[in-house]
């Protein structure tokens, strides 16, 4: 596309090229990590705010021309700049890691005239015709490489061979493989192959199109017909190396507060005060273990955001009090559609600011939502967003502890938001091509920034919609799936290539959106995503019930199970979100994240990690009473029978319908507490460790689990170890935070409690 390499310079980290056609430059932002750019400089990354990189630092070891371009090295990697831009990336001793592809793609004619009309008389779905960007990277495929990431991407974990488009779409059709698109848009991923791993992320807001080796055997591209080539490389030897680096340019999820990693109850919609506290009371009284119930657009006026209907929900005060008493924390939807509705101050201030976006003329553009005739706020205007953040203290000074935003890709009733409606980007006039796919990105940071005001608190967001860098703001689930057992098999690589694209706090509607559940359905999806780290049950206002004792006593009793299971591992999901906030490192881990060594690993959608200690491989199909186990290198132990298995092979692994198969690692330390009806419910004064046998260590992480105290020092750290001789070791590192009393080991059917001498240590003798 530029052209012949005419010549370069180097300022610093940054070396620029001069091609016949244009200029592009290559900077080293670590010695690992490398952007490549051409284009205007000026538009603003929604997903690089600001880097942990240390751009000061000198990078760069040589600069120098040679046969095929300009290589630039740096201690670790080169980069050889060619013609066209071409860019191949090898490690220092000189080996390849990703080379750009030289041959021409193969664009297939396609059908003719005759052909589409044949097909689309039966309504066939007519792919489109391929064809060329602007903007087109070619990068060669050289052996056994799988890719992983891409966000919220329909089918399985590994995306070779499937092409994708990053546009936020919401459509409400049962999804299945053959999607291009979903509501997020996380143009990021990362290859796993024999000469090392690596991670792309092109930092595009514009459509575009990832073919991961569908179009070719040889070759997999990543395109766009508008905006700036702009794309980060990083090598590295695994994969959690690559992702702690992702997440250092466009941010982690913070710390959330502990109520958020408990359990949700949700339906579209609990309509009035009776039915919210009537569904608060069965929780209670049949004990299922709950911290949160959501609100759905009608505790609306109307489905006006930032209102509450005064007949349904006459004093939402008292009632949030009320239920606050009792453990539970209210949820509220809000979408971004504002209701044209003279008299409505939220639409009357807005249109009188100009904070609603517009046609090219200049008037106030209207689509539909749920509200009929709706307008949409500018999200990219910085005073648009502080003004949707004041908005959120209606709900705050109700009692409201969470905001769930929906509908933001945005998605509208009367067709899709044409291409040139003016939104702004930053105080940049912009149109709807280049915001669409950050528009639920904004309206989560401002909703994160107005809660944050408003409450002072952690703030916790749910959004629909995403771009790259959204887990700073906001968790995610993954919008209007099915109850069907194909979006239940779907739910583990879709959060897993979630997890992999930096976004670590998701989940799915649990027993599925739309469609009816089934009993046997309900407690596999509650068997598999009581350990997704949004645990939430919601569905639509069609389907059949499907809380926790819809379908009687026996799915009740199994169900609580496994929600008083995931009670008991809470602060070890606590650990594992403050070790991701430092590293990147997700909840939820496909087996290649550890194990990408063992081929075995690679294209495993049925089971996972949390963690490194704990793999799940929950049943995902009707009937199914025993599955196929692949447990990895090392010893593993039954999370319910004890026993310990050698890994590196498969298991036939008994699963009746109240099982779901758990392993744990040895040497594993897994730090529990008792079961509560919901956090906080008891003081908890000492922590219950569950150690397997073999040798591992921990770090333990407790604070008051709501302010942002803790990064002012205030919590409580600890490390804990165990030997193969059977020694535990326990140390208090940081001591900001009130310490337990006392410990409680258990392992192999011994407890042992020890408390913590003066100097904050103890040890005991296992086995
Ligand atoms: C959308 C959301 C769904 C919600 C419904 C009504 O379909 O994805 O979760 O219940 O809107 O607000």
């Amino acid at each position: 596309m530029l052209g012949k390499l005419l010549d370069f310079k180097q300022e610093g980290n940054r070396v620029s090229f001069r091609f016949e056609k244009g200029e592009g430059s290559l900077t080293p932002l670590k010695e690992t990590v490398f952007r490549v750019f051409s284009g205007d400089s000026t538009i603003p990354s929604k997903a690089v705010e600001k880097t942990e990189h240390e751009a000061g630092k000198a990078l760069c070891t040589e600069v120098c021309r040679e046969e095929g371009g300009v290589r630039v090295s740096t201690r670790c990697m080169s980069a050889l700049v060619g013609d066209d831009f071409s860019v191949d990336f090898y490690w220092a001793d000189g080996s390849p890691l990703c080379r750009e592809y030289r041959g021409e793609r193969t664009l297939s004619k396609g059908l003719g005239e005759e052909e589409r009309e044949l097909m689309a008389g039966e309504g066939h779905f007519l792919a489109e015709e391929k064809k060329r960007h602007k903007i087109e990277v070619l990068k060669a495929i050289e052996g056994d490489e799988c890719f992983y990431g891409l966000g919220d991407k329909t089918g399985f974990l590994n995306k070779r061979h499937y092409a994708y488009d990053m546009w936020n779409t919401d459509n409400p059709d049962p999804q299945v493989d053959s999607f291009r698109a979903l509501y997020k848009s996380i143009p990021f991923f990362m290859a796993r192959t024999d000469r090392g791993d690596y991670g792309i992320f092109f930092d595009t807001t514009y459509k575009s199109v990832f073919d991961m080796g569908k179009e070719s055997r040889d070759y997999y591209y990543f395109a766009a017909d508008e905006g700036n080539l702009d794309y980060y490389f990083i090598g590295g030897d695994t994969l959690p190396e690559i992702l702690t680096e992702y997440t250092a340019l466009t941010g982690r999820a913070p710390l959330p507060q502990l109520w958020t990693l408990g359990y949700h109850q949700s339906r579209w919609s609990y309509k009035t005060e009776e039915e919210v506290q009537y569904i608060g009371n069965m929780l209670r009284k049949l004990r299922v273990p709950c911290d949160s119930i959501h609100l759905d657009i009608d505790y609306m006026e109307r489905y006006k955001v930032f209102t509450w209907d005064k007949e349904r929900f006459p004093d939402p005060k008292r009632l949030l009090s009320h239920l606050g008493e009792e453990g539970f924390k209210i949820v509220t939807i809000i979408d971004p559609g504002v209701k044209v509705e003279e008299g409505y101050p939220l639409y009357e201030e807005g249109m009188k600011k100009g904070y609603f976006v517009t046609a090219p003329s200049g008037e106030t553009y209207v689509n539909a939502v749920w509200p009929g005739d709706s307008v949409f706020p500018d999200f990219g205007n910085p005073q648009v967003r502080a003004w949707w953040a004041r908005q959120q203290k209606l709900l705050t000074s109700a009692g409201v502890r969470g905001v769930w935003n929906d509908m933001n890709e945005p998605a509208t009733f009367r067709g899709e938001i044409p291409g040139d409606i003016v939104f702004s980007d930053e105080g940049q006039k912009a149109d709807h091509t280049r915001m669409h796919n950050a528009y639920g990105h904004l309206m989560a940071k401002a909703t994160y920034e107005g809660l944050k005001e408003a409450d002072g608190r952690r703030p916790f967001v749910i959004t629909r919609a995403c771009y790259a860098g959204t887990q700073k703001y906001s968790t995610a689930w993954t919008g209007d799936n099915h109850s069907i057992w194909a979006h239940l098999q779907m739910a583990v690589p879709q959060l897993c290539n979630l997890s992999l694209s930096g976004m670590p706090f998701v989940g799915t509607d649990i027993a599925g959106f739309g469609s009816d559940a089934t009993p046997e359905l309900l407690l596999r999806w509650v068997e598999t995503g009581c350990f997704s780290p949004l645990f939430r049950n919601h569905c639509c206002l069609s389907a059949v019930r499907q809380e926790p004792w819809a379908f009687g006593k026996d799915v009740l009793d199994i169900y609580r199970s496994y929600v008083e299971l995931r009670y008991t591992l809470i602060p070890y999901y606590y650990d594992l979100f403050r070790e991701e906030e430092q590293t990147g490192r997700p909840i939820l881990r496909p087996l290649v994240f550890h194990y990408e060594k063992d081929p075995e690993t690679w294209e495993t959608n049925d089971q996972f990690l949390i963690g490194d200690r704990l793999l799940a491989a929950p049943v995902l199909q009707q009937g199914v009473r025993r599955r196929v186990v692949y447990l990895p290198e090392g010893t593993w132990y039954d999370f319910w029978k004890g026993e310990a298995i050698e890994g590196k092979r498969a298991i036939l692994q008994e699963a009746p319908l109240d099982t779901c198969p758990l392993y744990v690692k040895a040497g594993s330390i897994l730090p529990r507490w008792p079961v509560q009806q919901y956090v906080g419910e008891k003081e908890i004064r000492e922590l219950i460790l569950d150690i397997y046998p073999g040798e591992g260590s921990c770090l333990h992480y407790r604070d008051d689990g709501e302010s942002f105290g803790y990064r002012e020092g205030a919590y409580a750290e600890y490390r804990f170890e165990v030997e193969s001789s059977g020694r535990f070791t326990a140390e208090l590192l940081h001591a900001g935070y009130t310490p337990y009393e006392s410990l409680l080991l258990r392992c192999r059917g011994k407890e042992i409690r020890l408390s913590l001498s003066g100097e904050g240590k103890a040890e005991a003798k296992l086995w």
